[in-house]
Formats: C-alpha cells, sequence, structure tokens
C-alpha cells in the first residue's frame, strides 16, 4: 500500500464548490411537468385543529393537488422511530410551524400563494415553551434518566468547599447553505426514487416506504452532495421527501419541495437548549470530589434523537476529569417548540461547557489560574500505572487512550498561555473600558454512535476492464470531505491516484441498510467498509496473476508505476483484463463493523465508545464594556486527528468547527415569543459568525505525536464534530474578562449565547 492516506489532497470537490458547478438536489433537472410543493403550517404552538377549508386552496391557479393527513395510504409519521412526528398534523398542532398540509402546484409561486388562502380554526391548548415552564408542569418525554457513582451528596457535605450555580445555554439552529430539499420521481409498479439532502438516505427511503405503504425495496433514494447537514439533515429531510413523494404517487408526477429558509427555520428542529443546576465539591487544590449535576433539555414536541443526545450531555458530564462521586440527573423536557434534533456534537457540547464553567468557578474561588485546576483534575495518562483504577468514567469505562497532558503541555508552550495570561492581567489595569479574557479548554469526545447496532458500515467496489475504478459506500458528503477520504483509502489499496477513483453518489440500491453519517465517524466507517471491499478484490488479483504467471503472490505488489508481477510490469487495465478474461469477479461489496463496544442505556455502564478523540484551544478575547461586545484576539489550537488521513481537510474541520462553537456560544440567539412563535428565523436577525468573526490571529495545528491506539483507518481518529467543543473557550474567555472588571462581585453570570445584551448584563450594566 503506498501514498494516497496521510497526504493534504484537495477536496474532491473543491473547483466544483466555488466554481459554482457541483450539482446539488436543487440543480438537477426536471421533467418539464414537475410539480412544486409547499408545507402549510400551524400559526399556533398547541392547539386542536377545529376545522380546516382549504376549498380557496384546492382552486387556486396552478394547483393541481393538496394533501392532508387523511390522503397518506401508509403510517402518517416521519419520526426516526417513536412515531410522534405526523407527516401532517391530525386534529392536534404542537408547534408553530408544524406540517398541516401540502399543495402541488405547477410553479413555486402558485403553490406558495395557494397555502395563504386556507382558513384554520383553533382552539388553544396551554403552550409550555421554556426549559423552565416544562420543568415547572413536570413536562418530559420520559422519567429523568439518572446517571451515577459513589454518593455525591456525602461527598458534597464532607468537601472542604463547595460552590454551586445555575446557568441556561442556548439552542442553535444549523444554517446549512443549502436548506431541505427533496425530488419524487415516481417509477413503474408504484416504485419511487427520491434525490434528496440528508445525512441518512436509508432513513429517508423507510420513511417513504411506511408513508406509502409499501417496501423498503421499492423505494430508491440518492445524494451526490449536500450543501451543509451538520445534524440538521439527519432526521429533518424526512418531512419533504416523504411529502414530495405522496404527491408523487398522487398525481404521477414528479414533485419537489424545496424549503424557503424562514420557513426551514420555523420547521425544522435545532440544537437542544440546556438549563444546568449543580453543586460541586472539592479540596483547596481544586481536586473535584464531589458532583450534583442536573441538566435540563429542550427536546420539543417529540422524541426525534433527543434520547440519545441527551444521553451523550450525560456521558460528556466529566469531559476530561475524574470525578470520583457525581450524581447527574437529566430531565428531558416536552415542549411546543420544533423538535430539537442533533447538530454536530449530539449533547456533548452542553455536557461538557457545564463542566468547563464549573471548573472555572473553582480556579475563581480559590483564586487559582483555571489551567491548574484542569490539570489537576485530569484523567490518567495513557502510560500510566494505576490508569485502570482511576481513570475510570462515571458510565464504567476505562479511558484508556488519555493524551490531554501531553497535548495541552504542548499547546500551553506553544501559546505563550501563562505569560500572556499575566499580560493580560496587566493589560487590564491600564485599561479602565476594554477588558480582555483568556482561556484554555480542552476536549475529550467519545467516538461511535451509543446505540452501537449503527456502528456498521458497507461499500460497493468496482474495476472495470479499463482499469478505472468505481468507488460507493453508505456515508453521505456534506462537506467534511468524506468522499475524499474514502477515495483515498481506496487508491491506497491498489496504489493508484485517488483522482482516477469515480466517486459516486450515495444510493440505497447500491449499498443497503445505512446509518446516518453522523457521531463523526463516517471515515472510520465507511473508510474500513471500503478498504475492505478493495481488498477483496486485489486479493482476487493476486491470486490471478500468481496462477497465470507462476509468481507467489508475495513477488506481486501494487505500485504508483504498475502492478509488479516478478519482474514484469502491468497496467491495472491489463491486469483487469486479464482477470475478466479468466472469469474473475471485478466487482466486491465490503463491510465493517466497529469491535469492542458494548452500551447497555437503562443502566447506563459498558464501552460506549470505541476511543476519545482529544483537542484544546486558548482563546483570547477583549470585550468593550460600555456595549458590551467583544472580539476574538487570538485563537491557538492543538488537535488529535490520530494519524491523519488528510491534514488539510482535518485543518478545515477544526477551524470550521471552532468558528461554529463561537457562533453558538456568542451571537447566534433563537428568541421565541411568548406564544411559541421563533421570531429570529432568518440571517437579518439570527447572526452566524461571517468571515470578519474569525480570530484576527488564528494559529491552528495537528497534534504531532496523534495516533490511534485502537485499529482505526490507517489509524486516524474521526475529527467531525469535536473541534466544535474548542469553542468553549471562547465563552469562557469572556466570562474571564468580565471577572477581570468586575473583581469583588463572585462568579459572572453569563448564559449563553453570550450577546452583547448579556454581556452588559454580567457586567452589573443593567
Ligand atoms: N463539515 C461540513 N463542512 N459540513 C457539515 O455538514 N457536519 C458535521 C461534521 N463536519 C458537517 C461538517 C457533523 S455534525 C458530523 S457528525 C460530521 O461532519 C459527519 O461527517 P464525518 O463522520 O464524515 O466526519
Ligand atoms: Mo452529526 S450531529 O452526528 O450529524
Amino acid at each position: 500500500m503506498t501514498g494516497a492516506v496521510h497526504k493534504s489532497l484537495v477536496h474532491e470537490s473543491a473547483t466544483k464548490h466555488v466554481t459554482g458547478s457541483a450539482s446539488y438536489t436543487d440543480d438537477i433537472r426536471a421533467p418539464a411537468d414537475v410539480l412544486h410543493l409547499q408545507l402549510g403550517m400551524s400559526s399556533h404552538a398547541h392547539a386542536r385543529i377545529v376545522n380546516m377549508d382549504l376549498s380557496a386552496v384546492r382552486a387556486a391557479p396552478g394547483v393541481v393537488c393538496v394533501l392532508t393527513a387523511k390522503d397518506v395510504p401508509g403510517r402518517n409519521d416521519v419520526s426516526p422511530w417513536a412515531g410522534d412526528d405526523p407527516l401532517f398534523a391530525d386534529g392536534l398542532v404542537q408547534y408553530i410551524g408544524q406540517s398541516l398540509f401540502a399543495v402541488a402546484a405547477t410553479s413555486r409561486q402558485a403553490a406558495r400563494s395557494a397555502v395563504d388562502l386556507a382558513k384554520i380554526e383553533y382552539d388553544d391548548l396551554p403552550a409550555l415553551i421554556t426549559i423552565d415552564q416544562a420543568m415547572a408542569a413536570e413536562s418530559f418525554l420520559e422519567a429523568p434518566n439518572v446517571l451515577a457513582r459513589g454518593d455525591a451528596r456525602v461527598a458534597l457535605d464532607t468537601s472542604p468547599h463547595t460552590c454551586s450555580g445555575r446557568f441556561y445555554i442556548g439552542g442553535q439552529e444549523h444554517f446549512y447553505l443549502e436548506g431541505q430539499v427533496a425530488m419524487a420521481l415516481p417509477g413503474e409498479d408504484g416504485a419511487m426514487t427520491v434525490f434528496c439532502s440528508s445525512q441518512h438516505p436509508s432513513e429517508i427511503q423507510h420513511t417513504i416506504a411506511h408513508v406509502l405503504h409499501i417496501p423498503f425495496a421499492m423505494v430508491n433514494v440518492e445524494v451526490r452532495r449536500m450543501g451543509g447537514g451538520f445534524g440538521g439533515k439527519e432526521t429533518h429531510g424526512n418531512l419533504p421527501a416523504a411529502a414530495v413523494a405522496l404527491a408523487a404517487r398522487v398525481t404521477g408526477r414528479a414533485v419537489k419541495c424545496r424549503y424557503d429558509r424562514d420557513d426551514d427555520m420555523m420547521i425544522t428542529g435545532k440544537r437542544h437548549d440546556f438549563r444546568i443546576d449543580y453543586e460541586i465539591g472539592f479540596d483547596d487544590r481544586g481536586k473535584i470530589l464531589g458532583l450534583v449535576v442536573d441538566q435540563a433539555v429542550r427536546c420539543g414536541m417529540s422524541f426525534d434523537l433527543s434520547q440519545a443526545i441527551a444521553d451523550r450531555a450525560m456521558l460528556h458530564a466529566d469531559n476530561c476529569y475524574v470525578v470520583p462521586d457525581i450524581l447527574i440527573t437529566s430531565y428531558r423536557c416536552r415542549t411546543h417548540t420544533q423538535s430539537a434534533t442533533a447538530f454536530r456534537g449530539f449533547g456533548g457540547p452542553q455536557g461538557m461547557l457545564a463542566m468547563e464553567r464549573m471548573i472555572d468557578a473553582i480556579a475563581r474561588s480559590l483564586n487559582l489560574d483555571p489551567l491548574d485546576v484542569r490539570e489537576a483534575n485530569f484523567y490518567p495518562a495513557k502510560d500510566t500505572p494505576d490508569r485502570n483504577q482511576l481513570g475510570v468514567t462515571p458510565y464504567g469505562m476505562v479511558v484508556e487512550d488519555c493524551i490531554i497532558q501531553d497535548l495541552v503541555g504542548t499547546l500551553v508552550a506553544s501559546s505563550d498561555y501563562r505569560s500572556r495570561r499575566a499580560e493580560i492581567a496587566r493589560w487590564n489595569s491600564a485599561s479602565p473600558v476594554l477588558k480582555r479574557g483568556i482561556s484554555l479548554s480542552p476536549v475529550k469526545f467519545g467516538i461511535s454512535f451509543t446505540k452501537t447496532e449503527f456502528n456498521q458500515a458497507g461499500a460497493l467496489v468496482h474495476i472495470y476492464t479499463d482499469g478505472s475504478i468505481h468507488l460507493n459506500h453508505g456515508g453521505t458528503e456534506m462537506g467534511q470531505g468524506l468522499f475524499t477520504k474514502v477515495a483515498q483509502v481506496v487508491a491506497d489499496v491498489f496504489a493508484v491516484d485517488p483522482a482516477v477513483i469515480a466517486i459516486t453518489p450515495t444510493h440505497t440500491a447500491k449499498v443497503p441498510n445505512t446509518s446516518a453519517t453522523a457521531a463523526s465517524s463516517g471515515s472510520d466507517l465507511n473508510g474500513k467498509a471500503a478498504q475492505n471491499a478493495a481488498l477483496t478484490i486485489r486479493a482476487r488479483l493476486i491470486n490471478h496473476l500468481s496462477q497465470r504467471y507462476g509468481v507467489s503472490p508475495a513477488d506481486i505488489r501494487f505500485r504508483p508505476d504498475g502492478v509488479h508481477v516478478g519482474l514484469e510490469v502491468f497496467s491495472l487495465a491489463q491486469v483487469a483484463a486479464s482477470a475478466y478474461a479468466a472469469r474473475i469477479s471485478l466487482s466486491s461489496t465490503g463491510f465493517y463493523a466497529t469491535p469492542k463496544i458494548q452500551w447497555d442505556r437503562t443502566i447506563k455502564q459498558g464501552r460506549p465508545f470505541f476511543y476519545f478523540a482529544y483537542g484544546a484551544a486558548v482563546s483570547e478575547v477583549v470585550i468593550d464594556t460600555l456595549t458590551g461586545e467583544h472580539r476574538i484576539l487570538r485563537a491557538d489550537i492543538l488537535h488529535d486527528a490520530g494519524r491523519s488521513l488528510n491534514p488539510a481537510l482535518d485543518l478545515g474541520q477544526i477551524e470550521g468547527g471552532y468558528v461554529q462553537g463561537a457562533g453558538w456560544l456568542t451571537t447566534e440567539e433563537l428568541v421565541y415569543d411568548q406564544k411559541g412563535k421563533l421570531l429570529t428565523h432568518a440571517p437579518s436577525t439570527y447572526k452566524i459568525p461571517t468571515c470578519g468573526d474569525r480570530p484576527q490571529d488564528m494559529r491552528i495545528a495537528l497534534y504531532a505525536r496523534g495516533e490511534n491506539i485502537e485499529e482505526t483507518i490507517h489509524r486516524s481518529k474521526a475529527v467531525g464534530e469535536p473541534p466544535l467543543m474548542l469553542g468553549h473557550s471562547v465563552l469562557l474567555a469572556l466570562i474571564d474578562a468580565i471577572a477581570q472588571a468586575n473583581p469583588d462581585q463572585g462568579e459572572p453570570q453569563l448564559d449563553a449565547p453570550a450577546t452583547p445584551e448579556r454581556v452588559l448584563r454580567a457586567l452589573g450594566g443593567f
């Protein structure tokens, strides 16, 4: 194997992305008589529908069909598992933006205009919008979940010091640049082909089959690429895909739906917002002795993926730190808002941020550098002798691969953290209005789906008789570079240039029964599956050449200049043609299932993760104490991607993750009115980071000693989600700046996102 991996190759679509020639779902040429579908949405958060008069909608110009719950031949549900997300609300609405009916018309404008003619009478019911309201009403999706070790209450009672507090962590809109979109083409015998923008084509396939009441095998789903997903296209693409498939079935025509941005933000779920209540006990050095923490999680109107997300928040409540006695209680709040969903980090960021804030509170109460408190509590390093006793998470998994000490040590040196911290204190004492703050925050993120069965993948590789290679696998491309990485892996097996490998769209008929491309495990799973397929073909070729030329298999090598058979060299085309003539299959499936993992979510014990990914960031910020505005002056990041498959792509993931994390905690604010209407449903009011918000001085490096102790694909580590949590350092640096501005006011009360208003309030401004 030679060459193609561990190289900084450009993203397979980079040129197409920047020249505008990459084809997205909306760019696919539709049949001339395609219909355009628009959803009719609820304007009440919680109500019974007394009457729905759609006669004017049906009579509007261009309207070809109108669909409601009554028109669904199968199951009126688009949920991933719980059966609680109706395609069309049936008698009861549970959030503003919920789908009530659909119109298919000859143009987008005709469909949009027709929807407005609906006359709907609601009978309002009491609506719960916020976490506080849901907690007060004890409105939960399921009974509170508990994860405990030892006796945390006793530990708190006997700790020399304790501190406690409450804070809120806001939600986040995915703001993928390409919104939700799907197009359905009806086929023979009731078959349906759907093109869409989804991280989970198999779930789209299953959803459509259930809605139309047809076998899975009659539904084909294809995804070439997404213009971003970030978790928002794991489940929330099910609804538009099912709606167009139903309309295509009813009309016999192609039907397409593309959410308008405002509609997308009103309809689809977001990151879960959290309310954290904690009490933590510690000794004079800041060593943690006990912790009681409540995580109240706003799940919205249905389950969606909230169970697994809230679980992951519990599993990341420790972050990098040993907490001997711990009691975590997770409240899965049911509210009359969008069903909150997967978002980069999947609950991990919220769980970890709570711990990082507690560490800072401990440090400030003891007047220590927060870095010293962090270091005093790290899990034992991977070569520590008593690791198996001390390095055990609250859920019973030994942290075998801990490198955080070395990684943080390297970053402290390269970022000059210690002297900059002292310098910032000096600078602040001479600066009455502007105040600086700095923070180093570490990340430890568990890699694998906690639902063990999802940790499998399939691939399909063909070699044609001209030597060209066709690659397909179950993963989806959303900009993260998965297709490039998997092509590198396959190219490495045959020692060819990755550019010659034909990358093909994800398709449910090529690789069946796939998992979502999620949990950062896309390249871990699909890379291994594709490698398996390629190795199968290579073994057949070697066997064939060995027999044909009487050369030992050990003397047959795939090299960049061709296939070496003893002293002769052949092109891959010659080898493929020769194998074909000998009637040897040039096509293979491949499969992979992650080893070692096992997890029982009812008792919350086991080994949910194959390994951990680590990283750390130092952020320096400045706040204006008169306006509450801030800027990130400098960011230093060191991140562990194991032996990176592609350093250039990984650096891109790290930078993007950090900026997305910083945006979540600073400028991105979801504001609801009292009736439960999302007011910030467009970029005019919902502020994602822009280029100008990127730190002025940004220094990102991959951890040079990175190597996965587990046998992952070429010893790399997953990199999709973990860097988002590097953004925690920005919020912590802002809190540091506020504390330095107000040294006598105790622990700053700053909720996220740290908008200028909140920063001013935390400063005591108003
Ligand atoms: N990067 C880009 N450019 N666009 C995305 O939508 N999604 C993130 C991350 N990085 C995303 C991204 C999320 S939520 C996940 S889970 C991973 O990519 C999924 O891809 P992977 O498993 O191949 O890393
Ligand atoms: Mo990512 S939140 O696992 O799609």
